[in-house]
């Protein structure tokens, strides 16, 4: 009978902003399995500004050789970017009983936490911190897990900014996860597409799971599938890339309601400067600009 593998978890405390970097650049070279976050809602709370990446590494050598291998990986990362950021990560490195394995990395997804809302699997019933929302996402699926930075920024932003009864937009919805969130957090409706023809059962899943399938109108589609007179939004996300946001943000001011306020992610810094006169030219005002590594989330109004 051949020998079992050993099985090892090897943790990194990234900056908020380089976690998907880091983790390709880990994943790449073991090729395992990558999970983000703290292990469970009961962990002790990571730093302000810093999310835990997990990677999966089978491997016959031992601890010491697997952190240096790793060690190596972040160096050659570091070197490649420049990133400040990216400069000294640490890698803590243990060994796995198989059956703690296998809880950590075939159910590799774990809940987590954005402002209020806990970020859990449907059915789950974890106790949650008082005042916790929860929002049932199924992990996995090819339109996202609600982990990505651009995501978690957006989902932070709409949190401070929403006050209850509005009707929301969402642009490039993927899976719905910002248009349910509103919903969640107080907004009356929201309407929501996504030109990728294998969102809209995601989101309409993601809805149902979370009881607002009626306040949610999802739809499969570009900007064409929104009618004309469907203006006066009080809030519209759009967390699609800077060219998009570039080309759009005319189309996304006309469809807010003079006052009413924006959340545009998924601009890369490196188009910052474009980005930003695009969006002022469009009427709208940049109230907030939240940098996380190479991405920017933008918030403000419109106000002409
Ligand atoms: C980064 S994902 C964001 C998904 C989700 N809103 C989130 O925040 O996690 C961007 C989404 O925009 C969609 N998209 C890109 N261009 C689009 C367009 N012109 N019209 C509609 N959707 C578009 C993509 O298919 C993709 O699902």
């Amino acid at each position: 009978m051949s020998e079992l593998p050993r099985w090892f978890e090897l943790g990194v405390r990234v900056p908020v902003g380089w976690c998907e970097l880091v983790a390709e650049a880990l994943g790449a070279k073991f090729a395992h399995g990558v999970a983000f976050g703290a292990p469970s809602l009961a962990s002790e709370p990571l730093p302000e500004g810093v999310e835990l990446v997990r990677v999966y590494a089978a491997d016959g050598r031992g601890a010491r050789e697997l952190a240096a291998s790793a060690r190596e990986v972040l160096d050659g990362l570091a070197a490649a970017t420049e990133a400040p950021e990216l400069a000294g990560l640490d890698v803590a490195v243990r060994e796995l009983p198989p059956e703690d394995f296998a809880r950590s990395w075939e159910k590799r997804w774990k809940p987590f936490r954005i402002g209020r809302l806990a970020i859990v699997p449907p059915g789950s019933k974890r106790p949650l911190r008082a005042g916790d929302r929860p929002l049932f996402l199924e992990p996995g699926g090819a339109v996202g897990t609600g982990r990505h930075t651009t995501t978690r920024s957006c989902l932070r932003a709409l949190q401070r900014r929403i006050r209850g009864g509005e009707r929301v937009l969402d642009a490039g919805a993927g899976n719905g996860v910002l248009a349910v969130a509103a919903v969640l957090c107080g907004a009356r409706s929201a309407v929501a597409f996504d030109n990728d023809p294998h969102a809209l059962p995601y989101a309409e899943k993601l809805a149902a799971d979370n009881g607002v399938a009626e306040a949610c109108d999802l739809r499969a589609g570009g900007f064409e599938v929104l009618a004309e007179h469907e203006r006066a939004f009080d809030a519209v996300f759009a967390n699609i890339y800077a060219d998009l946001i570039q080309r759009y943000s005319p189309e996304l001011a006309s469809r807010l309601a003079p006052g009413g306020w924006f959340v545009f992610s998924g601009c890369h810094r490196d188009h910052r400067s474009a980005t930003e006169a695009a969006i002022l030219a469009a009427g709208l005002a940049i109230e907030q600009r939240a940098s996380t590594g190479r991405w920017d989330t933008y918030a403000g109004r419109r106000v002409r």
